[in-house]
């Protein structure tokens, strides 16, 4: 359960690719090794090659050898997307010869990839940016990307003179060529459009994490939500051909990554563009036959677009995993009807109905935003009521952010802040005990997990079950992570298991 004054937290909670658990940017040996600390125990090393999708190894290190074009510094705001956009920003910088540093400090180029989704997202890329206001006189080159670009674009120029590079995230395809520009000395260099019918797709991909690949298979958004700027920032939808999505899947298997993660604002509206016009539902179906494949993931669905293959799809290949993030934003229809939402409550109950008749449990997790202009204390109770009919297995709340561009902006924001921070409190508050309850009636059972970290203790460990539970188990043995265990649970707290090695 997330508080929402923090979109990292968000990030951090949702994502097994988070924040707190993402590698610091890859330490190179010479051996051709990336040095990747998960933030607990000790380090361990993963070959370089593995944390590329198509490039070789040796065509990235020529192109380093090569190249001597300097350092970059990249740090990240934001959900998944923006993650995965910096890894695919960090390997063209990669395969461009750029070498990626720990620090601002050491780097010779700094990158902050943003977050616009709320006010205070966005207040915070600006007060990282003044923190380098001296590191441009000492020649270093500093850019912004993602949201925060596209939303503000030259403006950032003016209230930061000594940025260099805008590039908002429907122009990232440009930047190979923004990149030329700078490395010819050019001082004002950007990248804003967002009529783009392209997708962000680059020969090498630099992936944080060893075992899950993120895939964007879906840019941009085609829905109208009154509240939010990623149809601003992000442009329109754009779906990746079936056949080159299928065709990195089956790279990243023989690389040895063994889950997949589906990437999208709304995933499940995925249009295939190709002849073959494969659904969503047969996409997952494909990705799944994928050999090496164990797991495939995908987030976020869209209600509206949430239709009885996808559960088909669930109920009838087990490696799609039983997790579904389905946010609902709001209990009260009136509500969502304000937010262009394109459902009702009772709308919405049927999808998870659909679910819940489902031959597998499905874990289901939502995103809530707490005072929206006009919510009464009654939609507000209509929102509560929900929680307690839907039963989420994880909860992201909100309070209401009225940003640039949106419809909801000329709607009267009259809410306290108090208040709205009551609201979230009273909905989380409720959504902890649902959790308790629901994370204790796990206990005794078993699961299997996809270990993904090593703790400082000694034989602890933890990792993730396919309905996206975080737990932390313990085993005797030496080595485990990258590998699938059975856990048997033995405790349990709101937001985490706690289990034994059953073998
Ligand atoms: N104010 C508050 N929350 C927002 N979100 C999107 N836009 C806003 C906004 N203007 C939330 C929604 C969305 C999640 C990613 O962020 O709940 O699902
Ligand atoms: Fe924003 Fe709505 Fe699109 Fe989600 S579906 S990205 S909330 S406009």
């Amino acid at each position: 359960m997330v508080d929402g004054d923090n979109i990292e937290a968000v990030c951090r909670a949702f994502s097994a690719h988070s924040r707190t658990r993402r590698c610091p940017p890859a330490r190179q040996s010479k051996a051709g090794v990336i040095n990747c600390d998960l933030g607990m125990s000790k380090p361990f090393d993963i070959e370089l090659e593995r944390l590329t999708s198509q490039a070789s190894y040796s065509e990235i290190v020529r192109g380093v050898a090569a190249g001597q074009r300097g350092t970059f510094f990249l740090e990240t705001f934001g959900c998944q997307m923006n993650d995965h956009d910096s890894e695919k920003v960090a390997g063209l910088l990669l395969s461009r010869g750029y070498q990626q540093v720990e620090t601002p400090e050491a780097a010779s180029l700094i990158l902050y990839n943003t977050c616009s989704i709320r006010e205070k997202a966005a207040q915070k890329v600006f007060s990282r940016l003044g923190e380098y206001r001296e590191k441009q006189s000492e020649g270093k080159v500093i850019g912004v990307l993602g949201c925060v670009a596209q939303q503000e674009g030259e403006e950032i120029f003016k209230r930061a003179p000594w940025v260099s590079l805008v590039c908002g995230s429907a122009s990232y395809r440009k930047l190979p060529d923004m990149l030329t520009q700078l490395e010819a000395g050019n001082q004002r260099v950007t990248g804003l459009d967002t009529d783009t019918d392209a997708t962000f797709e680059t020969e090498v991909t630099r992936r944080d994490n060893p075992w899950r690949a993120y895939l964007t298979i879906i840019e941009g958004c085609d829905k109208a939500c009154s509240y939010c700027v990623v149809p601003f920032t992000r442009g329109p939808e754009r779906s990746r051909g079936s056949d080159s999505i299928l065709k990195e899947v089956r790279q990243l298997a023989e690389l040895g990554y063994s889950e997949v993660q589906l990437l999208g604002q709304t995933v499940n509206s995925y249009a295939d563009p190709t002849p073959r016009k494969m659904r969503f539902s047969e996409l997952l179906l494909a990705v799944a036959d994928v050999q090496g494949i164990r797991r495939v993931r995908f987030t976020t669905s869209h209600p509206s677009d949430f239709t009885p293959d996808i559960v088909e799809a669930i109920e009838g290949q087990p490696k799609i995993c039983d997790h579904v993030h389905l946010p609902v934003q709001s209990g009260s229809t009136r509500v969502l009807r304000a937010m262009q939402r394109t459902y009702s409550r009772e709308e919405y109950l049927e999808k998870i109905a659909m679910m819940r008749d489902a031959n597998r449990p499905i874990a289901i997790t939502t995103d809530i935003i707490v005072g929206f202009p006009g919510e009464t204390e009654f939609e507000f109770e209509e929102t509560l009521s929900l929680l307690e009919e839907v039963q989420y297995d994880n909860l992201f709340s909100f309070k209401y952010s009225p940003r640039p561009n949106t419809p909801s902006l000329s709607m009267s924001d009259s809410m306290l802040e108090e208040e709205k921070g009551r609201r979230l409190a009273v909905l989380q508050d409720r959504q902890r005990e649902i959790q308790s309850a629901k994370n204790a009636r796990l206990v005794g059972k078993r699961f299997e997990v996809l270990v993904s970290g090593k703790s400082r203790r000694e034989n602890q460990w933890s990792g993730y079950t396919t309905s996206h539970r975080m737990i932390n188990f313990a085993s005797q043995e030496r080595e485990l992570l990258g590998t699938y265990v059975q856990v048997r649970v033995t405790g349990a707290s709101p937001n985490s298991l706690l289990g034994d090695h059953a073998v």
